[in-house]
């Protein structure tokens, strides 16, 4: 079995089943079992008792561990005064669609007053940090935990040296009001939601202490849940190498900061080589938007402890000063490319895995825009309008009666969604040029649920290219179902044929479920659709999903009875 199966998941099950045939024991694969109850957490941050919504009382929520071939079983109930669902953020969900969690794309939410909802899923062909988080409202501000996959028990062992410890990193944002206050709020004055005061590390805005010993190595399991800023990672005297991203290995990379996009994980190997001491980790707020002036950081403490606690003491008393990182600017666009650009995917048993023919391409265009004010939104400034987002000038509206995936399924779509949503954008025009940032006669987009339908298996290309509208700014794009191969990235309007675009790498790209899409450019991912069910792609910057800027794909099922969507389990969730 390979161990880059980020997107094969049939062929691992055609395994499986040769080891069956041929008599060979079956390593067991476990079931790992969770209760989460969300419901109200009193909290002190910044000196403030404030009420979150969390799981099982802990914030970051409970971390869910599994090695790859287990099966996931979570019943949510929830107690807490707003409908919810989970997301498994990056799990594949072969033929398992119905746990993938969206609000009204996978399922309708799941309501207060203790209604409760079981996710069943197998992991299939995945390893390294995943993370789990609300998927309705901005609730997964605080509704998020880390979710492990460590290698199965057919191939044990990852493909680096197996590290002394590991420890998992949670970036947040915090807020000093109600997350869904907030949201309320930007609908009604149709405008940006107010920006965190904080960053978290753990759930702390502050005073995270990690121990760690001379001369090993730890793995860092690195997940970005902050809902709308990209961060840069440091940690004062010490490098990395990074080994995988979006549980997908990357062939080794050695740096000394680590980008994450919101949604994105990283695992970067770090040697405890340094003097022993205390040096500060510290996250910062990437900012690739121009004049923008929100740059919060945070830190965290790496504490070099000793064997004996006399040392321990010494050294304690010895070394009051905490070194801190020297972190790039807010706005150092070059180094963020630089790293997203860097990685490249670890080829199983050195042969490429791209698939080299495309069936289907697309480019859609996305990005901010304007619409006229709605009537609910009361403190909309009529002149201006309201500010929307759009793929393609769609700006992606959720159905309210039926989950996309339920019509999907029931064979009915009538008044739930369309299958229209375009291969190209309706007007070309100069995508990233500053000109456009302001041109009323481009900014203008409307509402709709259009879905792009797919045969089962057909390979996608899709160019996505951003837009200058209101503003250039790296949008990270995150696509539910599959992960993608990133065969290339630039700046500007992207051009098939222009000799000094960046060629497509179709040797070893790196396979993400998110990708960081510059800033005023454009990324080319591609993907296989061998999984029938409704995957949504947005982007992942909380304050641009309610303005609009997702699409869906459609995926039909297969010929054969394991490539087609089971039926809902009965317990799911009707509006
Ligand atoms: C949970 O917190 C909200 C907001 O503070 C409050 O309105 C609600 O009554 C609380 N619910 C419970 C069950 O304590
Ligand atoms: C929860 O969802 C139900 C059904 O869609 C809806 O009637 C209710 O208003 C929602 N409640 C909240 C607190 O959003
Ligand atoms: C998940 O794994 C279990 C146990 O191996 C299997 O019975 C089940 O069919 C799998 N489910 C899916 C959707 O593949
Ligand atoms: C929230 O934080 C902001 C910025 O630090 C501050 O101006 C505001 O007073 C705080 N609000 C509350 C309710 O504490
Ligand atoms: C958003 O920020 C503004 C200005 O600081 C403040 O007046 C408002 O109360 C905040 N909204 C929420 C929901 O916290
Ligand atoms: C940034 O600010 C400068 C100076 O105020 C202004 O000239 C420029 O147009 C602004 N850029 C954008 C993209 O808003
Ligand atoms: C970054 O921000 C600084 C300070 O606001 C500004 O002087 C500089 O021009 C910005 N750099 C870029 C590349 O935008
Ligand atoms: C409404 O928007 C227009 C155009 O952007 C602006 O000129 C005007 O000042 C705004 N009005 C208010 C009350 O903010
Ligand atoms: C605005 O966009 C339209 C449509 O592409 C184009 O014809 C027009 O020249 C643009 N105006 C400016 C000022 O760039
Ligand atoms: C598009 O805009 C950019 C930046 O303003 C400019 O450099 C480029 O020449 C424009 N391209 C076309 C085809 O007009
Ligand atoms: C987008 O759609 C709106 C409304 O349908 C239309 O007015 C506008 O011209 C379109 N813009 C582009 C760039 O396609
Ligand atoms: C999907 O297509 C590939 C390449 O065309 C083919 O090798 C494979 O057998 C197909 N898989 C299924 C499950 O149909």
């Amino acid at each position: 079995m390979n161990r880059q199966m980020c997107g094969r998941a049939y062929v691992l099950l055609a395994l499986v089943g040769c080891c069956c045939l041929l008599g060979l024991p079956l390593a067991d694969a476990a079931v790992v079992e969770h209760t989460f109850h969300v419901g109200n957490l009193t909290v002190n941050r910044l000196g403030q008792r404030q009420v979150i919504t969390a799981v099982n009382g802990q914030f970051p929520g409970p971390k869910v561990e599994a090695r790859d071939g287990d099966t996931v079983v979570v019943h949510v109930v929830n107690y807490s005064p707003y409908n919810i669902t989970i997301h498994w953020h990056g799990v594949l969900q072969r033929l398992s669609g119905w746990a993938d969690g969206p609000s009204m794309v996978s399922q309708c939410p799941i309501r207060t007053g203790g209604a409760a909802y079981t996710y069943r899923f197998n992991i299939t062909g995945q390893e390294g940090t995943l993370w789990w988080h609300a998927h309705v409202s901005f609730l997964r501000a605080t509704v998020y935990g880390a979710l492990l996959i460590r290698p199965g028990p057919d191939k044990p062992h990852y493909p680096f040296p197996t590290p002394h410890g590991e420890a998992t990193l949670l970036f947040g944002e915090w807020w000093n009001a109600s997350v869904v206050d907030v949201e309320r709020q930007a609908m009604l004055t149709g405008g940006a939601p107010n920006n965190s005061v904080a960053l978290t590390i753990n759930g702390m805005t502050g005073g995270y202490e990690l121990a760690v010993r001379h001369g090993r190595t730890y793995l860092l399991r690195l997940i970005n849940a902050a809902l709308n800023y990209q961060l840069f990672f440091k940690v004062a005297g010490h490098a990395f190498t990074v080994v995988a991203a979006d549980a997908c290995y990357t062939d080794p990379y050695d740096t000394d900061v680590v980008v994450l996009a919101p949604g994105q994980t990283v695992d970067a190997l770090m040697y405890a080589n340094a003097t022993p001491g205390r040096y500060y980790m510290a996250a910062q707020v990437y900012q690739s938007l121009a004049n923008a002036t929100y740059t919060a950081a945070t830190t965290a403490l790496l504490r070099y402890e000793h064997h004996d606690a006399a040392a321990e003491a010494a050294l304690t008393l010895s070394r009051t000063k905490i070194v801190m990182p020297i972190m790039p600017a807010f706005n150092d666009s070059e180094t963020a490319q630089g790293f997203y650009g860097s990685l490249t995917g670890l080829l199983p048993d050195g042969k490429p895995t791209v698939p080299l023919h495309v069936d289907t391409r697309m480019l859609v265009t996305y990005g901010l825009g304007v619409m006229p004010c709605m009537p609910a939104q009361t403190l909309c400034n009529r002149t201006r309008g309201s500010v929307a987002a759009s793929m393609n000038n769609v700006s992606f509206q959720l159905p309210t009666t039926m989950s996309l995936l339920e019509a999907h399924a029931r064979g009915n779509v009538d008044g739930v969604y369309t299958r229209d949503f375009p291969d190209r954008p309706p007007v070309v025009f100069n995508f990233t040029s500053a000109s456009a940032s302001s041109n009323r006669s481009v900014m203008l987009t409307s509402k709709g649920t259009k879905v792009k339908t797919l045969r089962f298996n057909t390979t996608v290309e899709v160019v996505l290219q951003n837009t200058a509208i209101l503003g250039s700014e790296n949008h990270p794009l995150h696509l539910h179902g599959f992960n993608f191969y990133v065969l290339a990235q630039g700046v500007g309007n992207f051009h098939a044929r222009s000799p000094t675009r960046s060629p497509y790498n179709l040797v070893n790209p790196q396979q993400r479920n998110t990708v960081a899409v510059p800033a005023g450019g454009w990324a080319v991912i591609r993907f296989t659709a061998d999984n029938p069910g409704v995957w949504v792609m947005h982007c992942h910057l909380d304050a641009h999903l309610p303005f609009g800027l997702a699409m869906a794909f459609e995926v039909d099922d297969g010929p054969t009875p394991d490539t087609v969507l089971p039926p809902p389990p009965p317990d799911y969730p009707q509006c």
